[in-house]
């Protein structure tokens, strides 16, 4: 079926994917119509072996300003149970290829989630994060406590959540929350290059790799180490390991087939 809310190219460039976020007028809220047409995108992205990585963006003035206020207003907290609109985050968050957030403008409350839920968020100069949901009278609730807390630490992450202050992209940058911030001309084109470097990879490699790096945040250590040393050993049931391996051993450069 036709998406409304988003449009996707599976093959903007080599390998490479790219949805966007389309609800220009209400700044890309999301609203559960657009977040069940980006699950399902992900969802047969995923299963397409073209496709090595996904790249998710907005337009210029903003990559998504949260989840969409107006759907929410009049419910009560029954409706929202009923509703779990986060069993579609939790799907979209089990995404297996690299998923890079190419973000300029806003990316506030759910906007900044989803940014979050992304791999790497390359920001344009003019992107500002932030969780304001505080202001409106609740909480984030698409993993903005969890996620921003790890990566910009308690204090950071409890003076955004409790002012509901945005950050500009260069504080982002400083505080570890983005991968790079370029002019807003180039930060589609920074994040395709992301992309690009990463589509040469073993498409099998990428995906062990990231499931390992995202078990960091969900087991402890040895929980995790132990996770990674199997995808390790997993890998050399792969042919693009033996191609990786023996083109280094060649000097040659390797010719990754996802198998
Ligand atoms: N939901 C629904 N509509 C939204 C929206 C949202 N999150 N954000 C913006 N819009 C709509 C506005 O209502 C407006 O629509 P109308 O033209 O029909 O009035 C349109 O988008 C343009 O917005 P503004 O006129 O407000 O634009 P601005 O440049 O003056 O301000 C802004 C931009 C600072 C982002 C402001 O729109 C704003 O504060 N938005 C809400 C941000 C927010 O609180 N986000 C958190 C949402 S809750 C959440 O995300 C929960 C969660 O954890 C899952």
């Amino acid at each position: 079926m036709q998406a409304e809310f988003i449009t996707v190219t599976p093959q903007y460039r080599k390998h490479i994917a790219l949805i966007a976020l389309n609800r220009p007028k209400e700044l890309n809220a999301l609203n559960l119509q657009l977040m069940g047409e980006l699950r399902d995108a992900l969802v047969a992205l995923d299963e397409d072996d073209e496709v090595r990585v996904i790249v998710l963006t907005g337009n210029e003035r903003a990559f998504a300003a949260g989840a969409d206020i107006k759907q929410m207003a009049g419910k009560g907290a029954i409706d929202m149970a009923k509703v779990d609109q986060f069993s579609t985050w939790d799907k979209i968050k089990r995404t297996k290829k690299p998923l890079i957030a190419a973000v300029s403008g806003f990316a506030l409350g759910g906007g900044c989630e989803l940014a979050m839920t992304c791999d790497m968020i390359v920001a344009s100069e003019t992107a500002q994060f932030g969780q304001p949901e505080i202001k409106i009278g609740v909480m984030p609730g698409a993993g903005g406590t969890q996620r921003l807390t790890r990566a910009i630490g308690k204090a950071r992450a409890m003076e955004l959540v409790l002012t509901g202050k945005f950050i500009s992209a260069q504080e982002a940058l400083n505080w570890g929350l983005v991968n790079r911030v370029v002019p807003v001309e180039m930060y589609l084109q920074s994040a395709m290059e992301l992309a690009a470097e990463i589509a040469q990879m073993s498409p099998i490699a990428t995906q062990m790799a990231k499931e390992s790096v995202n078990h960091a945040y969900e087991s402890s250590l040895s929980e995790g180490l132990y996770f990674e040393r199997k995808n390790f050993y997993l890998l050399f049931a792969s042919e693009d390991q033996k191609e990786g391996m023996n083109a280094f051993i060649e000097k040659r450069q390797p010719d990754f087939k996802g198998k």
